[in-house]
């Protein structure tokens, strides 16, 4: 099939690489509001979003951690879904606090402006779906898909605001956790580090 014109969706899509380099400019928060809105934003008087959900449950939460973010003090910040203007910053992150949870030595991890953590409560899922499958595993399994699908609206966000950035899910579980100290009960299920890319990438 030949077509004239790519769609502005095809273009994104054709553009989506990762990108682990990133120069010293700051993001703005409305470019970490639009990421944000693209990974979870609400968008219907229901409560549904920009992701889909099994059982419309949503167990996905959001949360940043800011290193050169414009008007944003360095550390771990969580947003309300709805009203992204509300930002509270929950507690600082020691720079190289991420980087012995790595398992690869990803130091993204560290240099990126901003961490977007893609956390969930993983026990609300694993009970609600207990019923499809005893061992629970079925929650865990849709918790994953789901947050794939987040981390896909992040890339192409990214693009279209010629940010870059590179999901990070290769990290220890136990690490990660205790370096990011989430509010229970959400863990941490992938990282998008996220910037301006660097000009050789
Ligand atoms: C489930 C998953 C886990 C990933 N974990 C990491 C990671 O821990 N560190 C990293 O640098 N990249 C990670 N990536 C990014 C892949 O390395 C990248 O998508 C792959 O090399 C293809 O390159 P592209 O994204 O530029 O197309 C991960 C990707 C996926 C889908």
């Amino acid at each position: 099939m030949s077509r004239d014109k790519i769609s502005e969706l095809e273009r994104l899509l054709r553009q989506r690489r990762s990108c682990r380099r990133f120069d010293d400019r700051p993001l703005s928060i409305d470019a970490l509001e639009r990421l944000l809105f693209a990974a979870q934003g609400c968008t219907s008087c229901d409560g549904k979003r920009t992701a889909p959900s099994a059982h419309a449950l949503f167990p996905l939460k959001t949360f940043v951690i800011a290193r050169r973010v414009e008007g944003l003090e360095p550390g771990l910040y969580e947003t309300e879904t709805i009203h992204k203007e509300i930002w509270q910053r929950l507690h600082g992150i020691h720079p190289g606090a991420l980087l012995p949870a790595s398992l690869a030595d990803d130091i993204w991890l560290e240099d990126s402006p901003a961490v977007i953590v893609v956390a969930a409560d993983r026990q609300i899922a694993i009970d609600h779906f207990a019923d499809q499958q005893p061992d629970g595993l079925r929650g865990v399994r849709y918790i994953d898909f789901e947050a794939g699908a987040a981390i896909q609206n992040l890339y192409l966000s990214a693009i279209e605001q010629e940010l870059g950035g590179v999901v990070v899910m290769g990290y220890d579980d136990d690490l990660m956790q205790a370096a990011l100290r989430l509010p229970t009960p959400f863990q941490s299920i992938a990282l998008f580090c996220v910037g301006h890319p660097a000009a050789s990438r």
